[in-house]
């Protein structure tokens, strides 16, 4: 890679975020406006509120990316920016601010898919981060995040065989909805992680579709069983009829645990088939829900049972960020991709097929 500077932007979802990145994986600044505070009252993402942050917070966040990098445009190779999938107000934003930025400072546009991002982020670096290796192919990904939820192939550089994909719900989606039936607040990811670690007993057994041999998933079911499951369980504490109550925090927490090992489960044992069946020399994991401890350990010790190398970025580069943009810029900007001036948002762009 050229070992020049990639300014990407990402705005896909409800996150502001815009990054600075060398030589297509070194973080030079990666800063990122979340917008779950203005969310959270409504427990879930409002497309125009979200469009609208984007436009109040993506100047003062390209300030900082710049002041956090200490770089200046005659650094920079080329802008790259999400262009989907995602919300098309968002989306709209942060093309709009990328290709401005390229035109006005004349440097190449790359448009690059969120989903690609979330595998990218495997590639990037900390400052001093010198012993982190690097994937090697052939690999499998798997991709948790929470509008999407599939497993790849990967033989090489931008290339994807999808191998399975939600048939329904995002493993994300089900963390949320179920979250929020706990009352756990938005988004409920991280928060059934956090309450799950309280679970003192590990009994409650939710179900896995495990839909045969295949590697697609499927999440709507576990989401159904998992309301009927809050529901006997609010029964057992003498809460039925009442929906204000909150359930007492032991219960909520022995419900987290078994919803999260239900999915965690299902991730892993499939992740792990499809690296096998592929002869996979590592595995790559990325988006949002990756962030999950549970998921992150058992991943990384079923790998490690197998001598497979599993590579996770560190959680906040899991979540929706700049530089995973920026590392899937890079790649694309090496192999001669540009995009014009044109470029539209493409709120339902895929990554892989079969
Ligand atoms: O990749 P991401 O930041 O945005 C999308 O592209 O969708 O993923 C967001 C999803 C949300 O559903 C959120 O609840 C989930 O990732 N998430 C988590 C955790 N952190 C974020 N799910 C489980 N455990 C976490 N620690
Ligand atoms: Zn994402």
């Amino acid at each position: 890679m050229s070992g020049g500077l990639i300014l990407s932007v990402e705005s896909s979802c409800d996150e502001t975020g815009i990054a600075l990145i060398e030589d297509g994986r070194l973080i030079r600044s990666n800063v990122v406006a979340s917008q779950v505070a203005l969310h959270a009252p409504s427990g879930g993402i409002v497309p125009e509120v979200a469009a609208r942050a984007h436009l109040r917070w993506i100047v003062p966040v390209l300030d900082e990316a710049w002041a956090d990098a200490g770089a200046s445009w005659d650094d920079v190779d080329a802008v790259a920016v999400t262009y989907g999938p995602g919300l098309a107000g968002s989306l709209l934003v942060g093309i709009n601010f990328a290709k401005s930025l390229a035109w006005v400072h004349e440097k190449p546009l790359v448009g690059v898919n969120h989903l690609e991002g979330h595998v990218y982020a495997a590639w990037l670096r900390d400052p001093g981060e010198t012993d982190r290796p690097d994937p090697v192919f052939p690999l499998v990904t798997l991709v948790v995040s929470g509008g999407h939820t599939f497993i790849a192939e990967m033989r090489d550089h931008l290339t994807y065989r999808l191998l399975g994909t939600t048939l329904d719900d995002a493993a994300g989606e089900a963390f949320d909805k179920v979250g929020r039936l706990l009352g756990l607040g938005y988004p409920g990811g991280p928060a059934i992680g956090r309450a799950a670690e309280a679970a003192t007993r590990h009994d409650r057994v939710f179900p896995r579709a495990w839909l045969g041999d295949s590697y697609d998933l499927s999440f709507s079911g576990l989401k159904t069983a998992a309301r009927r499951i809050i529901t006997e369980a609010r029964a057992d504490a003498g809460l039925a009829g009442t929906s204000e109550a909150p359930l007492p925090d032991d219960v909520v927490a022995e419900l987290a645990w078994g919803f999260q090992d239900a999915v965690v489960d299902v991730l892993v044992t499939k992740t792990i088939r499809a690296a096998e069946a592929t002869n996979a020399r590592s595995i790559v994991m990325g988006g949002g829900v990756a962030a999950n401890g549970v998921l992150r350990a058992r991943l990384a010790g079923e790998a490690e049972a197998r001598g497979l190398p599993l590579i996770v970025p560190r959680p906040a580069l899991c979540t929706d960020n700049g530089a995973m943009i920026g590392a899937a810029g890079a790649r694309r900007f090496a192999a001669g991709e540009r995009a014009g001036l044109d470029l539209d948002a493409r709120p339902s762009l895929p990554l892989a097929a079969r």
